[in-house]
């Protein structure tokens, strides 16, 4: 199937807010209301959560994410992250491993959330096991990629196409590749065929958000933006404040804006904003 390098675009201003690594069990209640207030007043069109809705995969802390995110009232789209496998009843981790998720956040952990021309893809990237010592890696696979690759082909030529998973796809400033998910090249090779626009991801807690060239096939290179979030309400902290990101997509312009909370502060208040623009071959 081929596809102009340019679509049509006909978009209103669509708002995304993206929240990631909420890890209930260690959170922060200020910042929990503090959210729950900045994301009532913004009234975002869709709510995305790129996993770690927990600290440890215990049913409590599932039922006070649930919570959370009931009392949102957004539509919603929720993957799993490392910390929602249950590591500490090993049956339970390779028979199920996201089980409780299941049961208690999402049935669907491959969700897809259309509408009009947005199309927002989930898949999950926590494993039982990866081949590696660290467990807490993650790993895509390549027919999640290609599910997600049919889904965006059948949407409408203007479509937003965004891809939200837990551990990042590309290697982030500072960190490199240490956390990037196996099969990752793979996977984005068959993703920038279908012109994915935006990879949404978490697991470091820390934000950061530019521009990848991802290898397009016969029609050459694609330029899509990556937003990574930091840890929206967790006491867990990696030399960073608790934050998430405000994605605006209007005709052919993003803006992806952190959001930022301190303790002491009554509020979420604007942090960095990355701008880019849709042209020819993607975005810059
Ligand atoms: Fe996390
Ligand atoms: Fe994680």
């Amino acid at each position: 199937m081929t596809r102009p390098m340019t679509r049509p675009v006909t978009r209103p201003m669509t708002r995304i807010a993206h929240l990631s690594d909420l890890h209930f069990g260690r959170v922060d209640d200020r910042a929990v209301g503090a959210l729950v207030e900045d994301l009532r007043a913004l009234a975002p069109d869709l709510v995305v959560v790129s996993g770690d809705l927990t600290q440890r995969a215990r049913r409590k802390q599932f039922r006070e994410a649930r919570a959370f995110l009931d009392s949102l009232e957004r539509p919603l789209l929720v993957v799993p992250g490392n910390h929602d496998v249950p590591w500490h009843i090993l049956p339970g981790r390779f028979l199920g491993p996201h089980g409780r998720f299941r049961r208690i956040i999402s049935p669907d952990t491959r969700p897809i959330y259309r509408e009009g021309d947005l199309i927002v893809a989930g898949l999950p990237t926590s494993r039982a096991a990866v081949a590696h010592w660290n467990w807490s890696l993650g790993r895509i696979s390549t027919s999640g990629a290609q599910r997600v690759a049919q889904a965006f082909h059948h949407h409408s030529e203007a479509g937003l196409r965004i891809l939200v998973t837990h551990h990042p796809l590309v290697p982030m400033e500072g960190v490199g590749h240490r956390h990037v998910a196996f099969n990752a090249k793979r996977a984005l090779a068959i993703l920038g065929a279908a012109r994915v626009d935006v990879l949404l991801a978490g697991h470091v807690h820390r934000s950061q958000s530019g521009c990848v060239t991802l290898p397009g096939g016969a029609q050459g290179d694609w330029h899509c933006v990556t937003a990574q979030a930091a840890s929206a309400v967790s006491t867990r902290l990696r030399g960073e404040p608790n934050g998430y990101n405000l994605i605006e997509v209007e005709g052919t312009s993003m803006a992806v804006q952190t959001r930022i909370w301190e303790p002491g502060e009554a509020a979420f208040r604007e942090g960095e904003v990355k701008r880019y623009r849709r042209g020819n071959g993607g975005w810059g």
